[in-house]
């Protein structure tokens, strides 16, 4: 039976990522710690909650004392890290926590991952333990009309978010050539499905057209994601944990580019139809001034990950979308809850500024060279 450290098991992705585990193996132990910030929920553990094979426990990564009791008490095979603060508009406001849990958190746990499996003098390390650190493919920057993201692609991050996780992946990489570390990185594209907290596009579109409210579109809205469902994501990282060559990164996406105006007409017309709703219509668009450093376009090559390991997406955005706002529409009370509070005064603060700047906004030009202006 194989032991999981899984760090920010409470957010989107790594919630569905122990949903995903439990369900797969039967014998199986998740030692699950998250601080609880606003994007982590224990409403998206509540259907394991009392499975004996998952552990809760509320915590930082940045907290050595906290991880090495962890590591020391459960003996994880496996720590894999979905902990950070992982949204861009938000790190454009207030970088420094950026730093602090996503770069400063992934060393700590480095750190103390190498005091339980290093053995200094022998220059050895434990059997079968591996570091899996979950990235983005934002650390690559922004992509013009043309060509895809692979592993070899530099990283040339322009977010502080974007930054941030890349700063993290260099260290992975240090820990790995430094001292022979068994490690992975995944980067992958942009995920959606249940649990995603409504700053991000899609649960932000669906909770404000079941409102009739705006649909904020940053700039021309033609900047283009690739999107991946993410339980597709979550097979990807059990893959990679269990049979990625150690020291590999694994890019991870499923060549679902869209821009954000198709995302954008998209939910509006499926909640229009299946609502029977005639006030959820085009002309709650709203274009607000774009995002500062707004990257044009991500598009990820996944040739390694699908001829190393086998992975494929198996879940066509078509398919995935109607699962993403069918779960949304059954789950009313779960939205009405994460946007109770606080989630109200960052949407007011967020967007009144956005709707101010629009004009001045759309007018500023490009750095030329890096983004595919
Ligand atoms: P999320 O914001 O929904 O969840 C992050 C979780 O981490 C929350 O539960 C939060 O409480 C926890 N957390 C934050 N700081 C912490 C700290 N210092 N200590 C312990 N827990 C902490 O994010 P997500 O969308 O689920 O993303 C998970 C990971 O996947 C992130 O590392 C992100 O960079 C990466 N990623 C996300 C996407 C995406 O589209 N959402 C795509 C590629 C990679
Ligand atoms: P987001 O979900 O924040 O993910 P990321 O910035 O990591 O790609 O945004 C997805 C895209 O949608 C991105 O190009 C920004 C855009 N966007 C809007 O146009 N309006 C919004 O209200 C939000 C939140 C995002």
């Amino acid at each position: 039976m194989k032991t999981y450290l899984v760090t920010g098991c409470a957010g989107f992705i790594g919630s569905n990522f122990v949903h995903y585990m439990l369900e797969k193996y039967a014998q199986i132990r998740l030692v699950n710690l998250d601080k609880l910030t606003y994007a982590g929920n224990l409403e998206n553990l509540k259907d394991v909650e009392g499975d004996p094979r998952h552990i809760f426990v509320q915590g930082d990564i940045c907290d050595k004392a906290l991880v090495s009791d962890l590591i020391t008490r459960y003996d994880p095979d496996y720590v894999i890290n979905f902990a950070a603060e992982s949204h861009v508009d938000r790190s454009i406001r207030n970088p420094e926590i950026f730093v602090e849990s996503n770069v400063l958190g992934t060393v700590n746990l480095l750190q103390c991952c190498k005091d339980a499996w290093y053995n200094a003098e022998a220059k050895t390390w434990k059997e079968g333990k591996k570091y899996l650190q979950v990235s983005t493919d934002e650390v690559y920057g922004a992509l013009g009309p043309e060509g895809y993201f692979t592993e070899t692609t530099p990283l040339s991050p322009h977010s502080p978010y974007s930054s941030s996780k890349a700063s993290a992946d260099l260290f992975v990489m240090a820990f790995h050539d430094t001292y022979g570390m068994p490690v992975n990185i995944t980067r992958c594209s942009n995920n959606y499905g249940p649990y995603q907290f409504p700053e991000k596009l899609i649960p932000l579109l669906i909770n404000n057209a079941k409102q009739h409210k705006n649909l904020p579109v940053y700039g021309d809205g033609m900047q283009v994601r690739d999107w991946l469902y993410v339980m597709d994501h979550c097979k990807a990282i059990d893959m990679v944990a269990s049979d990625g060559k150690v020291g590999e990164v694994y890019n991870v996406g499923g060549h679902n580019e869209r821009p954000n105006i198709f995302i954008v007409k998209t939910v509006i017309a499926q909640l229009h139809d299946r609502l029977q709703d005639e006030g959820i219509t085009e002309e709650l668009i709203t274009h607000v001034a774009d995002r500062l450093g707004h990257d044009r376009r991500y598009g990820i090559d996944p040739t390694k990950i699908k001829n190393d390991l086998g992975w494929y997406p198996e879940t066509p955005f078509e398919k995935g979308i109607v699962l993403t706002i069918d779960w949304y529409l059954a789950n009313p009370e779960w939205m009405a809850h994460v946007t109770s509070g606080d989630y109200q005064k960052y949407y007011e603060q967020m967007y009144k500024n956005k709707e101010a700047h629009t004009r001045k906004a759309a007018a500023r030009p490009r750095r030329a060279g890096r983004g595919g202006a």
